[in-house]
């Protein structure tokens, strides 16, 4: 005779082969959320993590963050498991380390153009490294992601790449797959210190006017088109509107109460009712 906990798992099964969406119950993110907090994340740290000059506490603090951030973005899916992810870009596993404690049968992917941070995430947390390029639409990422972390990407670099790189991701994910992506929005705007050699008053001028603001570093060696961007939900979410076959939220300062949030799940927003 079939239990209650049978007769639900029963049904998933049968929603997963008939490809149903069955949305992550909020018990279930509850759940995640407490064996995640139950399990010890790894304190190794790689020497070059510039992140770790922020001191332990917030760098632990912005990891865990990143987690609330991405299981928020999980909440408002239709994803009912994960079981691949991609931390891009990882650093140093910043984040990168809380999602093996998130996800620990997931398989991870940890990609960076800085290949020493891929490697060490790769190794020091399980799982693959993909070394980055300057172009993302260069990068042979794996298919069918359930779910693509974006920590600190777009908020540096210009609206056209962030366009691009936001349609080529989306591409990129599973059935129903969730991408969570930050931006510095207008919080971040007020706060943050301009330095690297950024024009600052270029940056204002085009988040006033267009509503996306960018402007490379020029002191900063070693680096081509990088800097950094400013956004207002409206621009972030107008591309989101431009890419088929998703569905958009948007949570301002969801991040470390900093970096606004960008959810994309792949679930057609004209799908019929039903
Ligand atoms: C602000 S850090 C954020 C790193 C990490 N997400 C964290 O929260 O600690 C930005 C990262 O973007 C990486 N990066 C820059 N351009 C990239 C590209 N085209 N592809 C992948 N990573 C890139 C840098 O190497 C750096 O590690």
């Amino acid at each position: 005779m079939l239990n209650a906990r049978h007769a639900i798992y029963v049904y998933k099964a049968l929603c997963e082969q008939q490809q149903v969406a069955t949305k992550m119950t909020f018990e279930q993110i509850a759940t995640l959320y407490s064996d995640y907090a139950n399990r010890a994340v790894s304190t190794e740290l790689h020497p070059n993590d510039v992140m770790y000059n922020t001191g332990p506490s917030h760098y632990f603090n912005v990891g865990k963050s990143g987690v609330q951030a991405i299981l928020t973005g999980l909440s408002l899916s239709w994803r009912s498991q994960v079981m691949t992810v991609l931390d891009l870009p990882c650093g140093h596993g910043r984040v990168g380390r809380h999602l093996r404690q998130l996800f620990p049968n997931a398989e991870l992917f940890y990609c960076d153009i800085d290949a020493e941070g891929a490697d060490f995430c790769a190794r020091a947390f399980g799982g693959k490294a993909i070394h980055s390029k300057a172009d993302l639409l260069q990068v042979d990422l794996p298919k069918k992601l359930d779910m693509i972390w974006v920590g600190s990407l777009f908020t540096h670099v210009d609206k056209r790449r962030t366009d691009a790189w936001l349609h080529y991701l989306a591409d990129h994910l599973s059935d129903h797959g969730v991408l969570v992506a930050t931006f510095h929005g207008y919080f971040t705007g007020k706060n943050t210190k301009f330095h690297g050699g950024v024009d600052e008053a270029r940056v204002r001028r085009e988040f006033e006017t267009t509503g996306f603001g960018y402007s490379r570093y020029t002191t900063l060696a070693g680096v081509e088109d990088y800097g950094l961007s400013l956004s207002k939900p409206s621009a972030v979410l107008d591309i989101a509107d431009t890419i088929p076959g998703v569905r958009a939220s948007y949570i301002e300062r969801g991040w470390a109460n900093n970096h606004d949030v960008l959810v994309i799940n792949k679930n057609d927003r004209l799908a019929t009712l039903g």
